[in-house]
């Protein structure tokens, strides 16, 4: 056989939160997205939420890659996705009303699917942990309530479990609802009050309407990743959720369903992890989280208000306000590590404006012993004593400082202190929600 020279190979970089979401991803993808021939989802589903900020519109992002905006770019939404068609429609709908040609969204035919179930499978969870009194035992998860879990436990599960390619196929559809309709019917529907069960005639028919809707948009995303990689194109991954998240790396069991790190990648596209060559981990100034679990860096006081109004710390999702504290480094190096981080894009610097004194926390003490590892389960998190060092704050309003020696001395210092403790450069700091608010290092 003739040796045939070795073909270009395009290289993967990807977009990944350090903390536990929303640290400005969805800013950070629509910001590099122009350098890249297309942008993939991997992970998560409609839990995510993405804001691009262009002038005066702001877009959130479910489902749709941020890197729509760009003409030129294909939008990827991978296997390893959980798509609520419902919601990705919706979304494409807004887009194409404000002027977006969203042609160049690509759907693999296998991601699952979140069916109607799935939501009021999650809200259940929900109800029976609330409902349940042993201390620490029974929190509910506070998921965003999109289904994500039980999809994702469908998927594992095999019966019934349908994908975005079976919604294109009336006969494979049929077959496997009535599957799903056979496990719901047994399984769920008895546990919801007044519940009439699950029909195949019910689901049928937007299943249909939402595989034909879709259609256009189907492929296998798998080829079509590697053969934009063959030809030595450019893929940017862009993370949904964040590290402390990771179903398996995360503060289990107050987590996703899903490998939120960059560690998901390859199970989450078919394309070997040694493709990524540069990871760029997004990491807020200060620390939030919405839902559940334990934070130890978390301020139910007026610091942490303060940084909630200021930053506008509210769920993109579900509204929820978010819980605000303080940078907590012992879980940012954490998740440095385990996504490999190459460099951190320093997020929201501009809402830390007008703090005397801004604690870091640089280790945590736990039953009486200093420890510098973050413990990767609730239980021992829930122990956490955060051990701060206070670094001196900055009066001024850095919103419109466009390069480094923009920013005051003591805003320098606080980004140099993150980055020789996480020991990841920063080279990237964003001051404001626009594109353009971005100081590149
Ligand atoms: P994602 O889920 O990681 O994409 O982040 P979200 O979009 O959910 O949340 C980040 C929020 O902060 C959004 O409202 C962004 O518009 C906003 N944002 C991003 N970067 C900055 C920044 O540097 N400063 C300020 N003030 N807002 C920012
Ligand atoms: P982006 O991509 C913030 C949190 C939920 C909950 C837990 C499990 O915008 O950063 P789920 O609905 O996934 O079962 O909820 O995970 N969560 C997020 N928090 N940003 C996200 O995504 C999140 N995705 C999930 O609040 O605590
Ligand atoms: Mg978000």
């Amino acid at each position: 056989m003739p040796v045939t020279p070795s073909s270009p190979s395009g290289r993967v970089t990807a977009v990944v939160g350090l903390q536990w979401g929303d640290e400005g991803k969805g800013k950070l993808v629509d910001r590099l997205a122009p350098g890249f021939d297309a942008v993939v989802r991997y992970n998560g589903g409609a839990n995510a939420g993405h804001s691009v900020v262009v002038g005066d519109k702001r877009f959130s992002m479910h489902l749709t890659p941020s890197g729509i905006l760009h003409p030129g770019v294909l939008a990827v939404i991978a296997s390893g996705v959980v798509v609520h068609p419902p919601t990705l429609l919706g979304e494409l709908d807004v887009l194409r009303r404000a002027g977006v040609d969203v042609s160049a969204l690509r759907v693999s035919t296998r991601a699952h699917v979140v069916m109607p179930y799935h939501l009021e499978q999650d809200a259940l969870r929900e109800r029976i942990l609330a409902g349940q009194t042993n201390a620490g035992e029974g929190e509910p998860i506070g998921t965003t309530r999109r289904g994500i879990g039980p999809a994702y436990a469908d998927r594992a599960h095999r019966a019934g479990a349908i994908r975005v390619g079976d919604l294109a196929d009336e006969n494979l559809l049929r077959e496997k609802l009535r599957l799903a309709c056979l496990f719901k019917n047994r399984t769920l529907a008895p546990s919801l009050d007044h519940h009439p069960g699950y029909s195949v005639e019910a689901l049928l028919p937007d299943g249909l309407a939402w595989g034909a809707a879709l259609r256009p948009h189907l492929v296998d995303t798998t080829y079509l990743l590697h053969e934009l990689l063959d030809q030595g194109r450019n893929i940017l991954a862009e993370g949904a959720n964040g590290a402390l998240l990771d179903v398996d790396h995360g503060g289990y069991p107050f987590v996703t369903s899903s490998n939120s790190t960059v560690l998901g990648f390859g199970p989450g596209t078919g394309v070997p992890e040694r493709r990524v060559e540069r990871v760029v981990g997004i990491c807020k100034a200060y620390s939030t989280r919405v839902g559940s679990g334990p934070r130890p860096t978390e301020q139910t006081n007026e610091h942490g208000d303060r940084i909630r109004e200021r930053g506008r710390e509210f769920g993109t999702t579900t509204g929820r306000p978010r819980r605000c504290g303080w940078i907590d480094l012992v879980a940012v190096r954490y998740a440095a590590m385990i996504n490999g981080a190459t460099e951190i894009a320093l997020t929201l610097l501009d809402v830390l404006a007008g703090f005397d004194e801004l604690p870091v926390a640089t280790a945590y003490e736990i039953d009486g012993q200093t420890t510098h590892r973050f413990p990767p389960d609730a239980g021992a998190l829930a122990k956490a004593r955060p051990i701060y060092d206070a670094l001196p704050g900055f009066a001024e309003d850095v919103s419109r400082a466009t390069s480094w020696n923009d920013l005051p001395d003591n805003a320098r210092r606080y980004v140099e202190f993150i980055e020789n403790f996480v020991n990841v450069p920063v080279r990237t700091i964003s001051v404001g929600p626009d594109r353009n608010q971005t100081i590149d290092r």
